[in-house]
């Protein structure tokens, strides 16, 4: 009974785990109407390299040392909030969200409070105000589960260029009508936030404590941002036009900003909004992004922080992987954002590793990140969330597979199955 409940759990965990997909670099091109997680069969193939005889899950745990006090509390005598991804699959999962529920204070749903997850094209097409309509089902499900548990959530996110359905800025909401006026897609775009953000704080009054307004709005190179504009506002993803931009104008992010401030101060003033991006320790996207935020609150502060995806080390790849260089950049981001006046939350943390058999200083170097992390506090109160995205160990990814490459099959604190690696153990040390 044990060992089928075990396979159950690895299962479940398999399918969680593919809703969590990691996100490269340069994030694909191409518009993908459902970033719903494939199920590949992959799971029952990964089952056989983590299942452990009841033996061997014994000596596994009695190696592990005594956990004296939940994360959250750990990372609360550090003034922050510890995070964890969600999907709609994973929060159906008792053994999911049975580790959530034991260690993490914030969850952010990895795909369902994304606008094309939320935007109905069928509805938004009969409807009589011609302003999008929204299903809210999934996204609910997961919000529900956190007032459930007195979870807080990241709201994430309300403007991403990337996936987004072009029908959203077309006559009609139709895929092949011309596209709409930049007025006519402010006043989308203002309803748009409006609605997603007072709908969740009116069902779910405070679970959402924060609102990424803006993903990724600074482009990677020049080919990804007008010449001369020292804010390297995106004007395309790799190859692919950013709409956001053509349709409304370069102005699009501080407006979305303006809109998700009118829309909070309605429902809930406290609130915060948040700008999101990955590279974010990395010059010179770091001051290109340092801009950004800056323009954005140079009349009134509409951004109240930033969001440092945390992808740390090579893309796909060991070389790069656990660098220490990158754990002092990291801290002077971190410094650097919140010298501009905002608060710093890391938001998709994956420290990534691709070679089982540098375990050793994976581990090491979790717990040289958390040390790092855990004393920016004592100098100021820059960070204020932590959330970690590659949770749990991938190892049956194929090599081509996005989250091989996004987070690394080793990256995890948990294992495949869910149980508490010496990395997990490791965060709760450098916190002590
Ligand atoms: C970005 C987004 C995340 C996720 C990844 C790709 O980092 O912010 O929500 O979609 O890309 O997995």
């Amino acid at each position: 009974m044990k060992k089928l409940n075990l396979i159950t759990a690895v299962l479940f965990t398999a399918l969680a785990l593919m809703s969590c997909k990691g996100k490269s670099e340069k994030p694909a091109a191409q518009p993908a109407q459902s970033a719903q997680p494939e199920a590949t069969g992959m799971a029952a193939a990964f089952m056989k390299s983590t299942e452990k005889t009841k033996a061997e899950e014994q000596q596994y745990e009695a190696a592990l040392p005594e956990q004296k006090e939940p994360l959250y509390d750990a990372a609360a005598r550090h003034g922050f909030k510890i995070g964890a991804v969600i999907s709609y699959q994973s929060v159906q999962k008792s053994s999911y969200t049975d580790m959530i529920k034991a260690d993490f204070n914030s969850i952010t749903a990895s795909n369902e409070f994304k606008a094309y997850s939320l935007l109905s094209q069928q509805l938004s097409m009969k409807s009589e105000n011609k302003m999008p309509v929204m299903n809210y089902n999934q996204a609910d499900k997961i919000a529900q589960f956190a007032q459930e548990n007195g979870i807080g959530i990241r709201g994430h996110v309300l403007v991403w260029d990337a996936y987004m359905p072009v029908w959203f800025f077309k006559e009609g909401y139709k895929n092949d009508s011309e596209f709409v006026d930049s007025a006519t897609m402010k006043k989308r775009l203002e309803y748009y936030i409006d609605e997603v953000v007072s709908h969740f704080e009116t069902k779910f009054p405070g679970v959402v404590y924060c609102w990424d307004v803006v993903n990724e709005a600074v482009g990677d190179g020049p080919k990804e941002y007008k010449d001369g504009d020292a804010r390297h506002v995106r004007t395309s993803r790799g190859g692919t036009t950013n709409y956001f931009y053509d349709v409304i104008g370069s102005d699009y992010v501080e407006l979305a900003f303006k809109y998700a401030r009118k829309a909070a101060n309605k429902v809930n003033p406290k609130i915060k909004l948040f700008y999101n991006d990955y590279s974010t320790f990395y010059s010179p996207k770091r001051e290109a992004i340092g801009q950004l935020i800056s323009s954005i609150n140079k009349d009134e502060k509409l951004c109240d922080g930033l969001g440092m995806q945390g992808y740390v080390g090579g893309y796909g790849q060991q070389a790069g992987c656990m660098s220490s260089n990158d754990i002092n950049l990291f801290k002077n981001a971190i410094n650097f954002y919140g010298n501009l006046g905002v608060e710093v939350h890391v938001t998709e943390l994956a420290l990534r590793n691709y070679d089982k058999s540098q375990a050793v200083k994976h581990e090491a170097f979790y717990e040289n990140f958390f040390k790092m992390l855990g004393a920016i506090n004592n100098e100021n109160n820059y960070l204020t969330s932590v959330s970690i995205w590659g949770l749990t160990d991938n190892p049956g990814l194929p090599k081509t597979d996005y989250s091989y490459k996004m987070n690394g099959p080793y990256c995890g604190i948990f294992h495949y199955n869910l149980q508490k690696k010496p990395e997990f153990f490791r965060i709760l040390k450098a916190l002590e």
